[in-house]
């Protein structure tokens, strides 16, 4: 496994920044939507970038879930959260876990570090390989070259009375791929002020011509516009 550099320094700080996020509330429509898609009858469930597990948290009831990161930052901190779930490092490009799944989700824009549509393409082909019949993928998308926002400047804060954090960055883009420079204050107890930056790269890939990959992929394919987040909305696929 090549070394990873991204999430590097901010693993550690990764669950404090998203603090706001409801990942119970977001497991929760997930869960509405297999419910609504799934024609398999198994209930094994593959989460891809899965992060520090969070959503798994809450799905871990219903499925016999798996989960895969690139990031050995990110799995340490799973598998801290959740001792009885199978935890593999691996690309979600090129993974390969020898069975078929029943879900797939990949979500909180993760499909966006593939970075290219050659990638993507890849990535689907094996999201679609590693589907049972009948199974549904859930996927989170990046924004679009539309939506996304070249020039603003973005703050998020943590503040605890141990620690505090600010992540600042001004959002730039490079043709497809929209880049963030996350530079990050973290103030804690009895330990001084560090600093430190992470390069963020996504590719901005456009709804309808990953639809169109999915759907070249055998998964009878659509999109929701009111998904987990903002402006993001939820690409469904169902494996025929
Ligand atoms: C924004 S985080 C989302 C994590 C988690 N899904 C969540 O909702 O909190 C993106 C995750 O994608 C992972 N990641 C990035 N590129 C990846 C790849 N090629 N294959 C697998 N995981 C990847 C990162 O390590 C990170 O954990």
């Amino acid at each position: 496994m090549k070394k990873q550099l991204l999430y590097k320094n901010s693993a550690k700080y990764y669950d404090l920044i998203y603090s706001f996020k409801d990942y119970r509330e977001e497991a929760l429509k997930v869960k509405k939507l297999i419910g609504r898609f799934k024609k398999s009858s198994r209930n094994e469930l593959l989460e891809v970038a899965c992060g520090t597990g969070k959503h798994l948290e809450h799905l871990k009831k219903e499925f016999k879930c798996v989960g895969v990161d690139i990031n050995d930052g990110m799995l340490k901190m799973a598998r801290q959260r959740l001792k009885n779930i199978d935890f593999r490092q691996a690309d979600m490009i090129n993974m390969e876990l020898g069975k078929q799944f029943d879900i797939i989700t990949c979500l909180f824009s993760s499909i966006g570090y593939v970075k290219t549509y050659e990638n993507l393409q890849r990535t689907l082909k094996n999201f679609a390989r590693h589907l049972r019949r009948g199974g549904v993928v859930i996927i989170e998308p990046w924004f679009t070259k539309k939506t996304y926002k070249v020039g603003a400047p973005h703050m998020t804060t943590y503040d605890a009375p141990d620690i505090k954090i600010a992540r600042l960055n001004v959002s730039s883009a490079d043709g497809n791929l929209s880049v963030m420079d996350m530079h990050y204050l973290v103030a804690e107890k009895g330990k001084g002020v560090i600093h430190f930056s992470d390069r963020h790269e996504l590719g901005m890939f456009e709804i309808d011509r990953t639809l169109e990959l999915m759907k070249q992929e055998g998964l009878d394919s659509k999109y929701f516009k009111n998904g987990l987040m903002k402006e993001r909305g939820l690409l469904i696929g169902v494996k025929q």
